[in-house]
């Protein structure tokens, strides 16, 4: 057995940490899916990036007051994105009101945030400016959930110290507000926070809806992504054409359902309706097409999505399976934030004396290989008590690399290697924190 305290020169990089939240307002349609949905699921898989996704039911709230509607909504999301292919094994996926940390943090983020700033957020300015132009109190019917939107969202991303947020370009504000927070907060208390970007793909097509404008809840023109086969086909139906009669070319620039087909076809798929309106397809034939290459995608999806709706309480369960592994991460986040503005326990040792008894009494890492030929470690504390199990590693290259990764930055790294560790339950997971900041309070010569 060896004990490793020195990090090894070749420490991992922690993986790049998205995080998206999806407001549990509505049903999910085309657009969303075709939007966001189906590439998020497919990102999600790669090795290098660890994804935080979740369902916005506090932000909700901002909008909805209908409890039901609320609580629909969230169970039809998450079962979306569970019937598309999100993995809740390999992602953290959960829901805002599960973590308490999240509001805990927006109260800490209210108060290094300018008023100033909030009113200049899109969103609230928007109603605001709708509010003078008909000559009204500016602040008519605006609750403060709208003005305080931007906060709750930085909190979501902060809380997580997410490096990308995929998000449309008509979010990109609040992501910069989210920085200011943390730079902010930063500058007053620590580097505590990850400044995040948003990731804006353009790639990812916006999808148009029945009516020819952007498919969107607010312009009540969506076609529900797991509508039924017999809706899904009259809805189709119902996309607007021109008045073109059988026989006649048919323009593909700016046809809503040419659009709608390119979205869910190949290349080959693609050329081939191309050259279908070129010859002058029926309208009608058109919509067949169309209604049969998007049903051929979203059948098996729709019966999965089927059965995750009948079954809620299997979605309960992977929704705080999920707030679990997250809140291994907020929780002791938030205890460190907590002390760092100055929310102590009134007996606790100053910070400089807890890095004088560290020195004495130090937490260390045992590295060894089992029986099965394979490599471990484990944290003890000061007394020689088990705080943390790793999981086997293929390497002794690898496990010191993690034990690197955990001394250096053990909030990241807990993060990134919560897969290669044994779980342990919250009070374990603070004891576990706690002797890693010692950890690395002492290696940085504190
Ligand atoms: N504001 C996002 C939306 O309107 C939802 C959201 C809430 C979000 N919190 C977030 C997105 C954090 C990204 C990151 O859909």
């Amino acid at each position: 057995m060896t004990s490793s305290s020195s990090p090894p020169s070749t420490a991992s990089p922690s993986p790049v940490r998205f995080l998206t939240g999806i407001t549990t307002s509505g049903t999910p349609h085309l657009g969303n899916y075709v939007g966001s949905v189906r590439h998020s699921v497919r990102f999600s898989r790669r090795a290098d990036v660890q994804s935080f996704y979740f369902l916005a039911d506090y932000h909700a709230l901002i909008k909805v007051d209908d409890p039901a509607r609320i609580q629909r909504s969230t169970l039809e999301i998450a079962a979306t994105w569970l019937a598309c292919g999100l993995d809740p094994e390999r992602v953290v996926f959960y829901r805002q009101s599960d973590i308490p940390e999240i509001p805990e943090l927006t109260w800490f983020l209210t108060c290094v945030t300018g008023k100033g700033i909030l009113n200049r957020a899109h969103a609230y300015k928007a109603s605001v400016d709708k509010n003078t132009a008909k000559g009204e109190d500016p602040d008519a019917d605006v609750n403060a959930g709208l003005f305080m939107y931007p906060v709750l969202m930085g909190a979501d991303i902060l809380l997580f110290n997410a490096h990308k947020v995929p998000v449309g370009r008509d979010q990109v504000q609040h992501i910069e507000m989210a920085r200011d927070m943390a730079q902010r907060f930063n500058h007053l208390y620590g580097e505590h926070f990850t400044l995040p970007e948003a990731e804006i793909d353009d790639a990812v097509a916006t999808l148009p809806g029945l009516d020819g404008r952007k498919m969107s809840k607010s312009y009540d023109n969506t076609i529900p992504l797991f509508a039924p086969r017999a809706q899904l086909q009259k809805l189709i139906g119902g996309i607007v054409t021109d008045s073109r009669a059988p026989g006649e070319p048919k323009d593909t620039e700016g046809s809503a359902l040419f659009q709608i087909f390119r979205a869910f076809a190949d290349a080959e798929e693609t050329a081939a309706l191309r050259q279908a309106f070129a010859d002058g397809i029926a309208w009608g034939d058109a919509k067949q097409a169309v209604f049969e290459r998007l049903d051929r995608e979203i059948a098996p999806m729709r019966a999965h999505y089927e059965a995750l709706l009948n079954d809620p309480a299997q979605i309960e369960r992977i929704l705080l399976a999920g707030a679990e592994k997250a809140r291994a991460l907020s929780r002791p986040f938030i205890g460190r934030l907590r002390h760092a503005v100055g929310l102590r326990k009134l007996e606790a040792p100053a910070a400089a004396a807890v890095r004088k008894s560290a020195k004495v009494a130090r937490p260390s890492f045992k590295q060894y290989r089992e029986s099965d030929g394979r490599f471990y470690f484990k944290l003890l504390d000061a007394n020689g008590g088990l705080l943390l199990q790793s999981r086997a590693f293929a390497s002794p290259q690898d496990a010191g690399r993690a034990i690197g990764a955990l001394q250096q930055q053990p909030q990241e790294a807990l993060a990134a290697l919560a897969e290669q560790l044994e779980p342990v339950d919250n009070a374990g997971m603070r004891a576990a924190t706690d002797a890693l900041e010692v950890l690395a309070l002492s290696a940085s010569g504190g």
